[in-house]
């Protein structure tokens, strides 16, 4: 969400004559764009602010520091207390008058807080620079009504809304002209979209009749909401790719209860069941929190055998961050950090084997790879399978934006080796 949110910013300010640089030095307007879904992720963007400050000159040419996201919805003025050298503080709803913002900021030379919820925003196209050239990032939603007890999401990016399914298309449509081959539709949770009488299986619907687009992803999904419709949809659409991203967070009931995530693991591995009949050789990856405030080793041992017996072939594995404003926030987080430590890299390195052991059941098979770029070593070819396998390619440079068969010879871990087959 918040690379869309980084490209809609440069999308914006380009269209209002803003150029977008690569080296901060020579930057007149410089924007974080934070994330305050853990601590960690804002202890960086700070950090980053900080370096930036130090670098830019002090004088008359002094950049423009402007504070975006979550974070600056949460902590508003408190940024310009902390950070007096800050200009701008603006909420991912406000993200689109930044133009104004800025402008209202260079007139009056005073700090501005725009920070109050506008629910209206996603009505609207704007214009976006994607970063890549092959596939695009698309947002179908905006906020969460979930209230997960440990998650910050529903408070900084408000009530859910789902963007018009005629402003999807249009933008998707424009994307293909563009000669872009993916989108994946974005929202906190894709399952629940809902505009008028269309649910997200008529957006995929819509979206998979579009001439000229090859895959569709989305992310991310809610167990709660993932129903028998949508999992026969994905079967049947062509262009839907065979991966879902399923977010498992605990494996002990009582845990999920405390998190107020509205399932049982027994629905959940049901889910799992039920997705690989649908759709064979489905790739699920999941997200896992560890040491939630009481997870006893009973709790996490659970955790491990729903991650064993549903064989997800990646999952992000979080340290628990307490948030402050949200339910679990006020409980006492109890699990020490050493703790949080080991469990987290048992959890790796459980997903280590299992991707490697799914990995491994992959050579000597021909999968269809959507070619992406150059590798890292430039001799090489990169792409993804529909499953989200990264594979690397022996194969010519002209193969870049297509989808060609590939044959898999070796595997390391996640990634997979091919040729063209
Ligand atoms: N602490 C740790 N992880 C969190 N996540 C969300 N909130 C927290 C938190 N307070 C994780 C969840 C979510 C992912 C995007 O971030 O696993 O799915
Ligand atoms: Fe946060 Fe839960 Fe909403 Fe995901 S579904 S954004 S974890 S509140």
């Amino acid at each position: 969400m918040n690379t869309y949110d980084s490209e809609v910013i440069a999308g914006i300010l380009h269209a209002n004559g803003y150029q977008q640089i690569f080296d901060p030095k020579d930057a007149g307007l410089i924007i974080i764009n934070t994330c305050s879904v853990r601590k960690h992720a804002e202890e960086r963007a700070f950090a980053n602010l900080w370096d930036l400050y130090h670098e830019a000159p002090k004088t008359a040419k002094k950049p423009i520091f402007c504070v975006a996201g979550c974070t600056a919805k949460k902590m508003g003025k408190e940024i310009l207390k902390k950070y007096p050298f800050v200009d701008i503080v603006v909420s991912p709803s406000n993200l689109y008058d930044l133009p104004k913002i800025i402008a209202t900021c260079q007139k009056t030379k005073k700090p501005q807080l725009q920070i109050e919820d506008k629910i209206g925003y996603i009505k609207k196209n704007f214009p976006v620079i994607h970063t890549g050239k092959i596939k695009a990032l698309v947002t179908i939603m905006q906020g969460c009504d979930n209230y997960c007890s440990y998650c910050v999401v529903p408070f900084v990016r408000g009530k859910e809304i789902s963007r018009p399914i005629k402003n999807i298309v249009t933008e998707i449509k424009s994307l293909v002209k563009k000669r872009y081959k993916e989108v994946t539709l974005l929202g906190q949770n894709v399952n629940s979209y809902r505009d008028g009488k269309n649910d997200f299986t008529d957006l995929l619907k819509r979206v998979n009749a579009i001439p000229g687009l090859k895959r569709i992803r989305f992310m991310t999904n809610h167990p709660k909401d993932m129903s028998d419709k949508l999992i026969n949809t994905m079967a049947k659409l062509d262009k839907v790719c065979r991966h879902v991203h399923l977010p498992l967070q605990s494996g002990s009931d009582w845990i999920l209860t405390k998190m107020n995530r509205g399932y049982t693991t027994a629905h959940f591995l049901g889910l799992v069941r039920e997705l690989r009949q649908a759709v064979p050789g489905i790739t699920i990856t999941t997200d896992i929190i560890v040491g939630f405030p009481g997870e006893t080793e009973d709790n996490f041992r659970a955790t491990m055998e729903v991650a064993r017996q549903a064989e997800f072939d990646a999952a992000f594995v979080f340290k628990y961050s307490p948030r402050p404003g949200t339910n679990a926030g006020l409980l006492k987080d109890s699990v020490p950090a050493e703790i949080k430590q080991s469990r987290l890299e048992k959890v790796n390195r459980l997903q280590q084997e299992t991707a490697l052991r799914i990995s491994r059941g992959l050579i000597g098979k021909t999968l269809e790879v959507l070619v992406e770029d150059l590798a890292t070593d430039r001799k090489h070819l990169f792409g993804k399978t529909a499953g989200y396998r990264t594979v690397v390619i022996k194969g010519p440079a002209n193969c870049i934006g297509k989808l060609i068969p590939v044959k898999i010879t070796a595997c390391k871990n996640w990634t997979l080796y091919g040729k063209l087959s």
